[in-house]
């Protein structure tokens, strides 16, 4: 089964170091997060995992801290279903933090039953976008102040198949929890693309990736027979670290540092859909994603 994972794995590798750099990381207490938070401890960052269980984040540390040798690795609550805890998050990293040179936008939900976040978004939108959007916009000041910096969102493949319904976006007419997610993964490259552009000439890039289909929690709203075919796939997925590759790549690879606003897969630029590159819609997006979050973002 190793060797079958393994001719699937990501042959990418890199010593680039992080020495005197600080990361924020959403989501890292497990899966695809936390092995990212590994790979950069080790090299030398602080890691700040963003989390909004703090029982799991504090066990998470001590792995990170434990399989890193770093001990620079703090871990901070943040519920990205929740704008008032987005904003004291923020608040903190600011008030505390002089840098933040790498922010990750990792966390995600995925086709989980309709449910709504404390501001009322359809949780896969507000989880994986809405909260993202607000977290991004409350740091962008440090970031562009701790320029050369990167914002590196994880999407998926499945924004290939998602539309963004501008008429009803948190689908309270209708919900189909796949399209609800590819939805909130569309949204994710198209945040990227449309950040990029704002952050021409900062001296912080933006990159949106695809981790591969990696073995994870994220499978848990999964019903028995999908289950049941993840399971016979297994040997043809990501394990977490494989999975955490493309991440890794764009928070640290040195000939990425021209790029932004593009989307990458198995360590290397990748096909975005249509729609992925459609700016008519990313502009609409963000002019609705501000007036949900109420805030001014030009
Ligand atoms: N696994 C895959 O095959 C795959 C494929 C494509 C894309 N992705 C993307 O990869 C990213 C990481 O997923 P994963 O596979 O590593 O899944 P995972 O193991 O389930 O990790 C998801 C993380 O997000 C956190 N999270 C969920 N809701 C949150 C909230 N309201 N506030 C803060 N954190 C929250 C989870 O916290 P709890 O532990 O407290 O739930 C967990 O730490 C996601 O964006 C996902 O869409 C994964």
């Amino acid at each position: 089964m190793e060797a079958i994972r393994n001719f699937f794995s990501t042959p990418w590798s890199s010593d680039q170091k992080l020495e005197d750099q600080t990361v924020v990381i959403t989501g890292a207490n497990t899966g695809i997060g936390k092995e990212t938070a590994i790979d950069l401890a080790k090299r030398g960052a602080r890691v700040i995992i963003a989390c909004r269980d703090m029982e799991k984040a504090q066990e998470a540390v001590k792995e990170v801290i434990s399989n890193s040798g770093n001990e620079n690795v703090v871990c901070m609550k943040l519920d990205l279903a929740d704008i008032k805890s987005i904003r004291e998050f923020a608040e903190a990293i600011n008030k505390d933090e002089p840098k933040l040179n790498i922010l990750i936008n990792n966390a995600g939900v995925m086709v989980c039953p309709y449910g709504k976040t404390a501001d009322g978004f359809e949780m896969q939108i507000g989880v994986n976008h809405m909260g993202h959007f607000l977290l991004t916009h409350l740091l962008i000041d440090l970031i562009k102040r701790s320029a050369p910096a990167r914002i590196v969102t994880v999407s998926s493949m499945a924004h290939s198949w998602g539309s963004i319904n501008l008429e009803d976006i948190n689908s309270e007419k209708s919900y189909d929890k796949k399209a609800a997610y590819s939805q909130s993964k569309l949204a994710n490259v198209l945040f990227t693309r449309s950040l990029a552009k704002k952050l021409e000439g900062t001296g912080v890039t933006t990159y949106s990736l695809h981790p591969g289909v990696v073995q994870t929690d994220l499978w848990r709203h999964l019903n028995g027979p999908q289950q049941f075919v993840m399971k016979m796939v297994s040997p043809f997925t990501k394990t977490s670290v494989q999975g955490a590759q493309t991440t890794i790549y764009c928070a640290v690879e040195p000939t990425l540092e021209k790029e932004s606003g593009g989307y990458y897969s198995d360590c290397a630029p990748a096909n975005c859909s249509a729609a992925g590159k459609d700016d008519d819609l990313a502009q609409k997006l963000w002019e609705l994603s501000c007036r949900m979050l109420s805030v001014t973002w030009d």
